[in-house]
């Protein structure tokens, strides 16, 4: 059910959960002020309840009310990448922060959107926490018929098109002195060396604590019901459905579905989650996927989300 933005809005006032895009993917929302809306989220996702959320703002500057400490660098990346697709873990003022919102963490990740219809949203509504809008471990949504698609049509939803980068947002976390990349995402890696003077590592953080300092490392993700395997030759592969680019030639009995250029990973990613609910969709059970691309830059965030794809 397509809302305006008054109405959604209104809705997200009154304490009840819809779908709002965003230029990464389409976010499941609720206000930060109504926790019965917030715990509503998980239960509709089927979310784990120690995966947190991200707190979504309209301007950088309303982070400083909820975040504590900030450390080295933080105004130049929000300087540098808000609004847009980053997402930085930042110690929080935790009376601010409901609980259920940070998984009980003293940590909170916040995120500043650019789609306008979202910051203008954010202006009317304040805070927003965000999930993607699908159900857990499947692909995320990228538009309003992937909202519905898991949700169900009558599923309340801000309709701002097609999502432009089409892969979750990156996240920074801050940890042992460092910046590093906990998820990777529509920004490669190596934008941040200008702002940093170093690449982020990608890192899995161990925590030998009860409560795991990254909990969303944890879950397996973005998974469509058919088998894929990765390859980046094709002379074994006789029929059937490959994944792959426009300008390479595959065996004459499969079938393509196209990611776009391999000279583009943004085309590939802004298409990855429409192409793996396709499969689904049409009742494909099997598909080959073309790995034959460079592993950097934003070609790392594509191979980590067809590889957790592939896992079953
Ligand atoms: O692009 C995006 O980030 C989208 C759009 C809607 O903004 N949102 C999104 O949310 O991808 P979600 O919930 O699907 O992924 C958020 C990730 C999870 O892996 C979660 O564990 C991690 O962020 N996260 C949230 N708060 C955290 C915290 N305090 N410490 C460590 N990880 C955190
Ligand atoms: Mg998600």
């Amino acid at each position: 059910m397509r809302l305006s933005i008054e109405q959604a809005a209104h809705q997200l006032q009154s304490g009840r959960v819809i779908a709002v895009p965003t230029e990464t993917v389409y976010g499941l929302a609720a206000s930060l002020a109504h926790p019965q809306a917030i715990s509503e989220i998980f239960a509709l996702k089927g979310r784990p309840i120690n995966n947190p959320l991200i707190v979504h703002l309209a301007n950088a500057e309303e982070v400083e009310e909820y975040a504590g400490v900030l450390p080295a660098d933080y105004f130049k990346l929000a300087a540098a990448f808000w609004p847009g697709p980053l997402t930085l873990v930042l110690p929080s003022i935790v009376a601010k922060v409901p609980s259920m919102v940070r998984a009980g963490l003293d940590t909170t990740a916040f995120r500043i959107p650019s789609h306008e219809m979202t910051r203008q949203l954010l202006r009317k509504t304040g805070p927003l926490v965000m999930p993607s809008a699908n159900i857990s471990g499947r692909p995320s949504a990228t538009c309003m018929a992937h909202v519905e698609a898991d949700f169900g049509s009558h599923f309340p939803v801000l309709d701002g098109g097609v999502c432009t980068q089409g892969v979750e947002s990156t996240i920074l976390f801050w940890h042992e002195g460092e910046w590093k990349v906990i998820r990777l995402g529509a920004l490669a890696p190596d934008i941040f060396l200008p702002i940093l003077g170093y690449i982020p590592k990608v890192t899995k953080i161990e925590s030998g604590a009860h409560t795991p300092l990254c909990p969303g490392q944890l879950y397996r993700h973005y998974a469509p019901r058919a088998q894929l395997h990765l390859t980046p030759h094709f002379s074994d592969v006789l029929s059937g459905v490959i994944i792959g680019f426009d300008d390479r030639i595959y065996p004459k009995g499969c079938e393509l579905i196209s990611l776009g250029l391999s000279t583009t990973p943004e085309t590939a990613m802004q298409r990855l989650y429409a192409t793996l609910r396709l499969l689904d969709q049409e009742g494909i059970t099997e598909a080959w996927v073309d790995s034959n691309f460079p592993i950097k830059g934003l070609w790392l965030t594509l191979h980590e989300r067809l590889s957790k794809a592939a896992q079953k």
